[in-house]
């Protein structure tokens, strides 16, 4: 058979294949898991194989995820039941280092900090996200529902005193095609072969945008270095994960950090109008930060290339606000490294101005230590390619006070922001919580040491406080429901394009040359129209894609290289079987698929010279 024709037939049984796993999903028999003892039952004597065990989040564990893993012959698939109420000691399914690989300390600087030799910042991760499972795993809500799937189980796949359950039995089938294969490499070389017969996209590179707004305007149009530019960077990250799709509130891991950063923003709206300082403040927002610091670093690559407003050499210092809403002793630390200390004068300045303006909002600044390096953060990418001046705040001295990082249980619960019962919806968008009353005095800090920082005469004088009702506002918005009368009016409801409005709205100034954006404004009392008018203000969107998939380097050192696969929608189904139906079906997909494939072997290779007759592949071609 000739090279080509085999591989048509490889693209052909693929084809099938493909076909039979779409068609249906992984069927199993019910199992709830009631004991890490009970896991036996699953990997060796239940005599049903496969199952798809239903798992309370107490069993969710490293432990138990990895034996099941080891089994997966007798695995279909697990549903997590999400709790009601986060667990007490602590879960993260991330790594114990995150972004271990990509930040500034690496083999050729500060090896001894390299991979959280010194501190570990995420002692709790146990790496469950970084598993790879041959079934699919889905999360379940603890409601009527996963009700009917337990008493399903409970009436007829319970064994009863040691023997096993007869037919019929409670199977669920869970639908959830992946396209994607192996890693990134493979799948991003699928995608570029253009064959008519595959067309298919299997893979797309994570990305987004990073949202940005500077408090004078930045001619966006002539890139690069700008002669007396001078910009100070005030950053926050916006994104978060989870182990789950779509659930990953982030409350303190990400949302607590860009809040407060929002909050600081519209605190200066007025005094950078007024009594503009002679230096920039940059606000930027950064995308995909969890997944190797896509953004940040595609900040830096765009600043190095010429392709951002400004360069790296219009840097002048750099603040960033990390994970700050856990503030338990009343204190926060400011983290930096040597790099960033490098010009001491500066660096110095950054620390008096951010301590002098906590010392009136009446909060305690720790410094952490030389001999700590620096957390996982944006700026770290900043370092990375030039030793700029800056500190990272957060509410920790060393490791995470986050018990929660990256796990769908760093919620408004963990936040501790919760409402009087008595108050209607509306009532609580308004409600000023301990939270947010404590993220207001970081975000007054931030703002009055930014100020000065970039050159700003008589913060004092100038009332540059933070509003307790927006952060409450915004807190409210971002954890508990986006739907309100507030989110309502800023016309989007796609997270990045949402803090886009908003940063707008907040900060939204009065000189030339600006973005216009049109908000949808609120409803007077007496009529359903509402009132839209336009913002002018500088805030714009970059890229947050990372570079390796501009340089087309898809196993790149430097650059994160996460992709997504391309899926199909998440469904599923639960269902008695009869007898041995279970098998049966099973069995007679593989004969069909067996049988298919074997006649269509035997058409491809009786015709394979008239079908490939012309445009023969030279014989040494390999795929
Ligand atoms: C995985 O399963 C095999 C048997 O299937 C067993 O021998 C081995 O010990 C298991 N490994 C772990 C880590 O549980
Ligand atoms: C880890 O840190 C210790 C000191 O705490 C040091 O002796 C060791 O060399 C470090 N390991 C690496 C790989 O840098
Ligand atoms: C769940 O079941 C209870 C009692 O069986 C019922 O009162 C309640 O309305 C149900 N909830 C939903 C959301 O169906
Ligand atoms: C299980 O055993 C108990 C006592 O040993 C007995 O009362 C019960 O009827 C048995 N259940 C079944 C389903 O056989
Ligand atoms: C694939 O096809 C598209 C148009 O259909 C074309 O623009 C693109 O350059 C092709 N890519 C390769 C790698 O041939
Ligand atoms: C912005 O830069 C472009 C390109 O250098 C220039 O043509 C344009 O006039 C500038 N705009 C303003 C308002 O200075
Ligand atoms: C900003 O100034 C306007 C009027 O100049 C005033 O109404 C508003 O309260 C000020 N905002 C803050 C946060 O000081
Ligand atoms: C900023 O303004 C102050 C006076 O208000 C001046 O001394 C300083 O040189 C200015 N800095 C820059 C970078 O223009
Ligand atoms: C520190 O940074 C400032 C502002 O960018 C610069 O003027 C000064 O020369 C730098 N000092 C050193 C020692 O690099
Ligand atoms: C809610 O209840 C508290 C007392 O429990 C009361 O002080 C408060 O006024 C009530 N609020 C509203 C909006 O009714
Ligand atoms: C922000 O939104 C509020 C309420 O919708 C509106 O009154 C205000 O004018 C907006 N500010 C800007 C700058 O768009
Ligand atoms: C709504 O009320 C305002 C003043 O309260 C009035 O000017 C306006 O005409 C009213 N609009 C309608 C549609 O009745």
């Amino acid at each position: 058979m000739s090279t080509l024709g085999e591989f048509y037939l490889v693209l052909l049984l693929t084809f099938v294949f493909w076909i039979s796993a779409s068609l249906s999903g992984n069927v199993g028999v019910v199992h709830v898991l009631e004991s890490e003892e009970n896991l036996e039952w699953v990997l060796s004597s239940g005599p049903h194989p496969p199952y798809v065990v239903i798992l309370d989040s107490p069993l969710f564990t490293r432990s138990v995820m990895m034996k099941l893993k080891n089994g997966s012959r007798r695995v279909a698939g697990i549903a997590v039941v999400a709790p009601n109420a986060n667990p007490p000691e602590g879960f993260s399914p991330h790594t114990t280092c995150p972004n271990e690989n990509t930040g500034v300390y690496s083999e050729d600087y500060d090896p001894i900090f390299a991979h959280c030799n010194i501190t570990v910042w995420n002692p709790l991760g146990n790496g469950l996200s970084y598993e790879e499972f041959d079934f699919p795993i889905f999360s379940l809500k603890d409601d009527n529902e996963t009700q009917v799937i337990r008493q399903c189980y409970l009436d007829h796949n319970r064994a009863a005193n040691g023997t096993a359950p007869q037919y019929p039995l409670c199977a669920i089938e869970l639908f959830s095609h992946m396209s994607a294969v192996t890693d990134t490499a493979t799948c991003m070389r699928r995608n570029d072969i253009n064959f008519s017969i595959s067309p298919e996209i299997v893979c797309d590179p994570l990305g987004d945008y990073n949202v940005w707004a500077s408090t004078r305007p930045l001619n966006n149009t002539a890139k690069g270095h700008k002669m007396w530019e001078s910009v100070v960077i005030a950053a926050a990250r916006l994104d978060s994960r989870s182990f789950f799709f779509d659930i990953a509130p982030g409350a303190e891991s990400g949302v607590s950090g860009f809040i407060t950063l929002l909050a600081a923003a519209h605190a200066l709206r007025n005094a950078t109008q007024q009594a503009p300082p002679n230096r920039t403040i940059l606000y930027t927002l950064f995308q995909g930060e969890t997944f190797d610091y896509i953004g940040s670093s595609r900040m830096v690559y765009d600043m190095q290339n010429n392709q951002f407003a400004v360069d790296l050499n219009n840097v002048h210092s750099f603040l960033e606000i990390g994970q700050v809403g856990l503030r338990s002793d009343s204190k926060l630390w400011l983290h930096s490294d040597q790099l960033s200390r490098k010009n001491t004068s500066v660096n110095d300045e950054l620390i008096e101005n951010l301590q002098s303006a906590a010392g009136r909002v009446g909060i305690s600044v720790g410094e952490v230590g030389f001999s700590q390096p620096l957390p996982p953060s944006s700026f770290q990418r900043f370092l990375r390619a030039k030793p700029i001046p800056g500190v990272v705040i957060e509410d920790h001295q060393s490791a995470f006070t986050n018990r929660f990082y990256a796990s769908m249980y760093d919620n408004a619960e963990y936040l501790n922001v919760s409402y009087p019962s008595n108050l209607t919806l509306e009532e609580q968008l308004e409600w000023v919580t301990d939270t947010a009353q404590a993220l207001t005095e970081v975000a007054t800090i931030v703002a009055q040491a930014l100020y000065k920082q970039a050159g700003g005469q008589d913060v004092e004088a100038r009332g540059i406080t933070a509003d307790p009702k927006m952060v409450a506002r915004m807190l409210y918005s971002f954890l508990i429901r986006s739907n309100n009368s507030w989110f309502q009016q800023l016309h989007s409801s796609e997270p990045t394009l949402l803090v886009q409005y908003l940063l707008a709205n907040l900060t939204g100034s009065t000189v030339n040359m600006y973005y216009y954006m049109w908000v949808q404004g609120a409803a007077p009392p007496n009529s359903t129209e509402r009132e839209g008018f336009c913002t002018r203000s500088t805030v714009r969107l970059s890229k947050a894609l990372s570079p390796a998939f501009e340089l087309r380097d898809y196993t790149s050192k430097e650059y994160s290289t996460w992709t997504e696969s391309r899926w199909k929608p998440f469904k599923g189904r639960i269902f008695l079987v009869a007898s041995h139906d279970l098998e049966m079906l099973t069995l007679g997909i593989g004969i069909g698929v067996l049988l298919t494939s074997l006649l269509l072997t035997y058409i491809i290779s009786s015709k394979a010279d008239m079908l490939f007759s012309s445009g023969r592949e030279p014989t040494n071609a390999t795929y």
